[in-house]
């Protein structure tokens, strides 16, 4: 067996041999956090996908962001080291669903969160993530009705942010998101009541935060609603002793680094995606090895669902 050096030496070995860069999402286990070339959000990592130079892309995440990768990078081999490393949110419509919804609503423009397959992103107008969701929203006519796919909790998150009235909104959820509820919430906060809060926008408490928020119980200014990018900038900034975090627990791995002088807490330990940490030492370094799994998009669907992805990559950018 080997030692971690060893790993981590023959992982960078690996990838040199391979011209490979290695992207990790902030919710991957530390060591592959620690290893990749890039560690990001969704968005970032998104935009790496569609700049780097290397000629393969080994995705450290789960299944729907090596496709978005792919998309944006269609001459590039894209690896996702473990090929069942899905996600319960995009598994909560399909194709056939949003053409069924969009015929209800023939004049609607359709927004599809990232968390989705290439598939569902084919039949959309335009994607977005949890960090730039409000801004994709503000980039559509006011007067434009709009469906909002598939997360119920960023759905009512950017209808409260953007004041827009006709956002109509799928009600899928992500388990381990909306598993960090209300009640949790309340619970936590009234056990640390000078704790900042820091609460990602797929979450089942993201209306309690802000709740709490606006009833007084914790001052408006220590409850910020973020994308995991998000969170991290403003852990940087940060001079809280101490900062509840609602969201995957892999992602106080890179708060923790980013602020050793503040404490940085789970609002649910219990919060962990079993997809994302599918992605392990071994299974990293046999997809280097053996270049498995290749994801595939098949043209016809690719060139669809590229489409709605390039949209929202030049908004902000
Ligand atoms: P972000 O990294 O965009 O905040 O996404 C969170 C998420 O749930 C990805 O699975
Ligand atoms: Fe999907 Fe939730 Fe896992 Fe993110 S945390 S990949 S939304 S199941």
């Amino acid at each position: 067996t080997m030692t971690r050096q060893e790993w981590a030496e023959e992982v960078r070995r690996l990838a040199r041999e391979r011209d490979a860069v290695i992207l990790a999402h902030n919710y991957q286990r530390p060591e592959i956090q620690d290893i990749a070339d890039h560690t990001g959000d969704s968005l970032a990592l998104s935009r790496l996908a569609a700049s780097v130079e290397a000629s393969t892309i080994v995705f450290c995440g789960v299944h729907f962001m090596a496709e978005t990768a792919k998309l944006l990078s269609p001459e590039k081999t894209v690896l996702l080291p473990e090929p069942e490393a899905g996600c319960s949110l995009a598994d909560t419509i399909t194709a056939e669903d949003v053409r069924a919804w969009r015929a209800e609503h023939p004049d609607a423009v359709v927004v599809a969160y990232v968390n989705t397959t290439a598939a569902v992103k084919a039949e959309t107008d335009i994607c977005c993530t949890s960090s730039n969701a409000a801004d994709v929203i503000r980039s559509i006519p006011e007067d434009r009705e709009i469906l909002f796919l598939p997360d119920q909790f960023l759905g009512a998150h950017v209808k409260r942010v953007t004041g827009r009235d006709n956002i109509h909104v799928w009600m899928g959820e992500c388990h381990v998101h909306a598993g960090i509820d209300g009640h949790t919430l309340r619970e936590r906060v009234e056990a640390e009541p000078d704790a900042e809060l820091y609460v990602h926008p797929e979450c089942g408490c993201a209306t309690s935060a802000l709740y709490l928020a606006a009833s007084g119980a914790v001052p408006q200014e220590r409850v910020k609603v973020l994308s995991t990018g998000g969170m991290l900038s403003a852990a940087e900034k940060t001079d809280a002793r101490k900062v509840l975090i609602a969201t995957e627990t892999g992602m106080l791995h890179q708060l923790r680094a980013a602020n050793p002088t503040t404490v940085f807490e789970p609002v649910n330990s219990r919060a962990e995606c079993h997809y994302m940490k599918m992605i392990t030492a071994e299974k990293l370094l046999s997809s280097l090895r053996d270049g498995t799994t290749e994801i595939t998009v098949p043209e016809d669907v690719a060139a669809r669902a590229r489409t709605s992805v390039e949209r929202m990559i030049a908004i902000g950018s």
